[in-house]
């Protein structure tokens, strides 16, 4: 039997209706930009496997750090101890991220950053003796499926099944261009609510999952002091826009108002292994910083801090801020910025860029995640080996830095080509 069909047999996959007994491609190595299948075919991974890989895959650097910690140890619990990895890295980022930030918390993944945030946004409060229980997100917006993360992600099919378990979210206009009644909208639940909002959650710049909708920059800016003039916490979730993916090191970095508490993963460990991590400035751990117990953040996962993804984590960092580096960014987002003031094409719409992640809606066709487009997308790239895994018919190229110009153009070129039975 094949992988693919014992797959099919013993594998439940995230996001899949099995109904269809899917095959998927079976993967059997990876190294720079791209994938390769068990035929020996490459594909061209123009997202980056899910926006992880922002260095490319199997980068020898940090293969060599990661086997270089390996030798020396794996995993320690990180209550009751550290280790330097942790230290350097928790240190590195501060220092990079900026904005007051003065605290990393670790843990796995970017719903487990996010967790960890809203525990720390709401206890904040209640170790103050106020107990503020509202918190406000942007509609279309996506932080992850755990519970909380769940919570102040928009009301989707996804969450559906779990809508009764959810904590009530305000949610508001997202700040784009010509959405100023988000301005109102807020004045309006301050008027109500004001004592009750704890802060609110963002996605700076750009809202990935649910569109990759792009703010308006002053708007966003004129939302966030709105909300932190008013003593609220801003939560900035870099979960995708972090490490260079804006053209900036951090979407925050776009933005005059800064976050009082930060979540990052992803490109963290240069898509090598899962790791989270929550910053935070003084203003948010002082409140935490008690002889009580009780007002301390009880929160931990057996893996927090684990010495490998902290160890690839460094050496992704260390990458990240070569100047070569800096360079592929630069040139992938000058690529995008031609390729989006050059197309013109009846049936894109909305053909935007930002940093190294350029997006576009096709045609008027239903937009929804779920819209069947989407796969038909998927397959129609998978056959010129690229792997582009569009968002309803919101079809967009976020690549790994190591892409090649011709490479890139490739994408682009096979984006210009879609035949027409695509489009209504
Ligand atoms: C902005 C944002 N936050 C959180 C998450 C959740 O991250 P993870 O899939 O690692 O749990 C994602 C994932 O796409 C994301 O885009």
């Amino acid at each position: 039997m094949s992988i693919s069909e014992r797959d099919a047999r013993s594998v439940w996959h995230p996001y899949t209706r099995h109904f269809d007994s899917p095959k998927f491609p079976v993967i059997t190595g990876a190294s720079g930009s791209y994938l390769h299948l068990e035929s020996g075919e490459k594909i061209l991974d123009a997202i980056s496997s899910w926006w992880v890989n922002i260095h490319g895959h199997s980068h020898p650097y940090i293969l060599e750090k990661l086997h270089e910690a390996a030798q020396e140890m794996q995993q320690v619990m990180f209550a009751g101890f550290t280790h330097p990895r942790a230290v350097d890295l928790a240190e590195r980022i501060i220092a990079l991220y900026g904005r007051g930030v003065s605290k990393a918390f670790f843990s796995d993944n970017g719903s487990t950053a996010v967790e960890v945030a809203l525990k720390m946004a709401f206890q904040f409060w209640q170790n103050q003796g106020k107990r503020k229980s509202k918190l406000l997100a942007f509609r279309g917006s996506y932080h992850g499926d755990t519970f909380g993360a769940m919570s102040v992600s928009s009301r989707s099919l996804f969450n559906e099944p779990f809508w009764p378990f959810l904590f009530e979210v305000q949610f508001i206009s997202s700040p784009i261009k010509g959405q100023d009644d988000v301005l109102t909208e807020l004045a309006n639940l301050y008027a109500h609510h004001g004592d009750d909002i704890a802060g609110i959650i963002v996605e700076p710049m750009v809202q990935g999952a649910g569109g990759m909708i792009f703010h308006e920059v002053d708007l966003l800016n004129a939302v966030l002091s709105y909300v932190k003039e008013r003593s609220g916490l801003i939560i900035a979730d870099e979960v995708m826009t972090g490490f260079g993916r804006t053209g900036k090191l951090f979407g925050s970095h776009h933005l005059l108002v800064s976050p009082d508490i930060v979540c990052l993963s992803k490109g963290l460990t240069g898509g090598m292994l899962p790791l989270g991590l929550t910053l935070a400035g003084d203003k948010v751990f002082e409140a935490f910083n008690s002889p009580d117990i009780s007002r301390a953040l009880l929160h931990g996962h057996s893996f927090t801090g684990n010495v490998l993804s902290t160890a690839v984590a460094l050496a992704s960092l260390e990458l990240l801020l070569q100047e070569e580096n800096l360079d592929k960014i630069r040139r992938i987002s000058d690529m995008h910025q031609s390729f989006v003031l050059k197309v013109s094409h009846p049936l894109f719409h909305n053909v935007r860029c930002l940093g190294t992640l350029m997006a576009l809606e096709i045609g008027d066709l239903e937009g929804s995640y779920t819209s069947p487009i989407k796969e038909s997308l998927h397959q129609y790239f998978l056959g010129k080996n690229i792997l582009l895994r569009p968002l309803g018919n919101t079809l967009y190229v976020l690549p790994p830095f190591s892409i090649t110009d011709d490479e890139l153009n490739l994408v682009y070129e096979s984006i210009l080509d879609l035949p027409k039975e695509f489009y209504r």
